[in-house]
């Protein structure tokens, strides 16, 4: 569907001045974006309203909001206005002065505070491109569900986010890519390489996203990744602005599901984002996901659909009527055991939520990175096989040392993540710090996992009432790959970290 979103010809007819000494209090009226200035990418969004002669307006930045104007008025050229500066006793509120000028194709708008910049930027006024939307834009109402046959397992490969932020570029997919290959990695079952912010560029005259400098040829890249024998994905915001302040999907959602499927993508994360000031409530952030599900069917190009909405709304509920194979359940991980824990542990999605074709995705692997010791790494790892999580690994595949290779090469921890009965493990029992998971597999044996949440080596036996069975018979530790008839007394787990086992009756 088209729709006319850049409605500054309707808001401003036509060209105004700075110069101009009184503007027309309505001219301000609308929804404004104000790219921050480079190096700190991020949007200050205003929205103004004169209702008889009165001014009312918000102010959102990338760091609060929406905060209320306080007097606004229009002033020498200028929108001025105050917020309250909650933070700061001494300087109770804070003045804003925001102008804008150019034509209706170049508007060009300056905000900036008395004291403090928007972006951070002490001192000084910033010039800023203004760019005015309608609010509320139309969505389509909610469809017949998108059926997928996509992902009957749970999505396997890499994201750039974890390691390279948005500082990513065409030769470091290529490297990733080649890495992949060189490090036994597709082989294990790694098969995404996925761009995520950071790539984009303007729009053309038509409104068709091109990459930025950094890419210089996305078809090229997307042949040489299928080159290698995997796929490749990449990334948006139902937004006007992605999370890095890069440019979003917002208005252009179609066409953009067209361009991601010409250049050859595979999978398209779809991350919030600045989509949150339009989509606030959990009918229009479905519709919204609903809207880019139903225009990658339309594309005809299989396409794995990853929503990215921290968990709200009880995305599980309705992933997969919009479309999407994956949905993040939490915020972002970091590489540190206790936000790895969290997540893993207790913002992993309800069970009831994954299977074949529709996963809750706790956000990428931090393995490689650094952050945690070996025993915190292995609980991430047993924690995400355990959930039927996505396995996207988040480290510089090229410095994988030979540790790290061989926790996420594991065929047997993979093979229960992959599991064709797709069921996402529940915990059965805990005692004091230690926790038991199970998770049933297709062939009638039990995936068995033991963590310890606490900071001291702890003992526990796990048994067969645990997994179900009436009694075991064979024993397959999967992390040191020994095998056995029966289940010892107990398991000795250290600090933080995990065992696991499959258990056959
Ligand atoms: C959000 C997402 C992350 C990542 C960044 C990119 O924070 O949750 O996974 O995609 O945006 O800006």
């Amino acid at each position: 569907m088209s729709r006319a979103l850049f409605t500054a010809a309707v808001l401003l007819g036509t060209s105004l001045s700075l110069a101009a000494p009184a503007l027309a209090k309505t001219a301000y009226d609308g929804v404004w974006l104000f790219d921050d200035t480079p190096p700190t990418p991020g949007v200050t969004m205003i929205e103004v309203a004169s209702k008889g002669g009165r001014i009312e307006g918000t102010v959102t930045t990338r760091w609060y909001g929406p905060v209320e104007m306080l007097n606004p008025r229009v002033e020498d050229g200028a929108l001025r206005f105050d917020t309250r500066n909650i933070n700061d006793r001494d300087h109770p509120t804070r003045a804003w002065s925001v102008a804008i000028e150019g034509s209706k194709a170049h508007l060009k708008g300056r905000i900036w505070e008395s004291d403090i910049d928007v972006a951070g930027y002490r001192g000084k006024a910033k010039d800023a491109r203004a760019r005015a939307f309608k609010f509320a834009p139309p969505l389509p109402a909610l469809g017949a569900p998108i059926p997928s046959k996509l992902a009957a397992t749970p999505p396997m490969g890499w994201s750039s986010w974890n390691k390279f932020a948005e500082h990513i570029d065409d030769k470091t997919v290529r490297a990733q890519a080649d890495a992949m290959v060189a490090t036994g990695l597709r082989d294990a079952g790694y098969l995404y390489v996925n761009i995520d912010d950071g790539w984009q560029g303007q729009r053309d005259a038509n409104g068709v996203l091109q990459p930025n400098a950094k890419f210089p040829d996305m078809k090229a890249l997307t042949d040489y990744v299928h080159s290698k024998g995997l796929k490749i994905g990449i990334y948006s915001s139902q937004g006007p602005r992605t999370c890095a302040g890069y440019e979003g999907s917002y208005g252009h959602v179609a066409q953009d599901a067209r361009t991601f499927a010409a250049w050859g993508f595979d999978y398209l994360k779809y991350d919030l984002c600045s989509g949150e000031w339009f989509y606030a409530d959990a009918d229009t952030v479905k519709r919204s996901y609903y809207e880019m599900g139903a225009a990658l069917q339309a594309t005809g190009r299989d396409m794995l659909f990853s929503l990215c909405e921290y968990g709200r709304f009880d995305v599980g509920s309705w992933g997969r009527d919009v479309g999407g194979q994956l949905w993040r359940t939490t915020g972002d991980i970091t590489d540190d055991y206790p936000t790895m824990a969290k997540i893993g542990f207790d913002r992993n999605g309800k069970p009831e939520w994954a299977g074949p074709h529709g996963w809750n995705d706790p956000d990428m692997l931090e393995i490689g990175n650094g952050g945690m010791s070996a025993d915190e790494y292995r609980t991430h790892m047993t924690l995400w096989a355990m959930s039927a999580a996505p396995l996207m690994m988040g480290h510089d595949l090229r410095e994988t040392d030979a540790a790290t290779l061989a926790m996420l090469t594991n065929r047997a921890v993979i093979a229960v993540d992959q599991d064709a009965r797709g069921v996402q493990a529940r915990a059965v029992r805990k005692a004091g710090t230690m926790e038991v998971w199970t998770k049933p597999l297709a062939d009638g044996r039990v995936a068995l996992a033991l963590f310890n949440r606490g900071d001291a080596a702890g003992s526990l036996a796990a048994t067969a009432a645990d997994a179900g069975l009436a009694s075991v018979t064979q024993v397959e530790d999967l992390w040191s790959g020994t095998k056995s008839g029966t289940l010892p007394a107990s398991y000795t787990v250290p600090a933080r970290g995990a065992v696991m086992v499959v258990v056959g009756g």
